[in-house]
């Protein structure tokens, strides 16, 4: 029975259950945002990131989609879901511990 509520989660779709994904960070994101090219948000900088976050999850989603200024549409990332998207922008606005 378990199982199957894992399997059922796992099939939802996934933005409300979204995790910190730091491998599509790596592949996709790390180029610009590591370095902070042409003004791209540095990951674990919160003064860079909490007036993006106050846009919303959503706007901040859509902006990596369809681009804004330098950022390309989809950032670098081919065949990445909103739940990447989600867990990559959570990655980079926290903190490191
Ligand atoms: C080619 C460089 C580049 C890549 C690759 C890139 N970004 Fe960006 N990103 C930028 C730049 C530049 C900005 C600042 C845009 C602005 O507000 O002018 C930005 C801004 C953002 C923002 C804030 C958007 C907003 O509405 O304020 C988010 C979120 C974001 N990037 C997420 C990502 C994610 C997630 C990835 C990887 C899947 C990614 N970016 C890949 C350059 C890049």
């Amino acid at each position: 029975m378990k199982r199957a509520l894992i399997i059922v989660a796992l099939l939802l779709p996934t933005s409300s259950f979204a995790e910190v994904r730091p491998e599509v960070y790596e592949r996709a994101c790390k180029l610009c945002h590591e370095f902070g090219v042409g003004s791209a948000p540095k990951p674990h900088d919160l003064n860079d990131w909490a007036p993006r976050l106050g846009k919303g999850m959503k706007t901040l989603i859509n902006s990596v989609k369809h681009g804004k200024n330098s950022m390309p549409p989809g950032g670098m990332c081919v065949g990445c879901d909103d739940a990447d998207y989600q867990g990559a922008i959570e990655y980079m606005s926290q903190r490191v511990e």
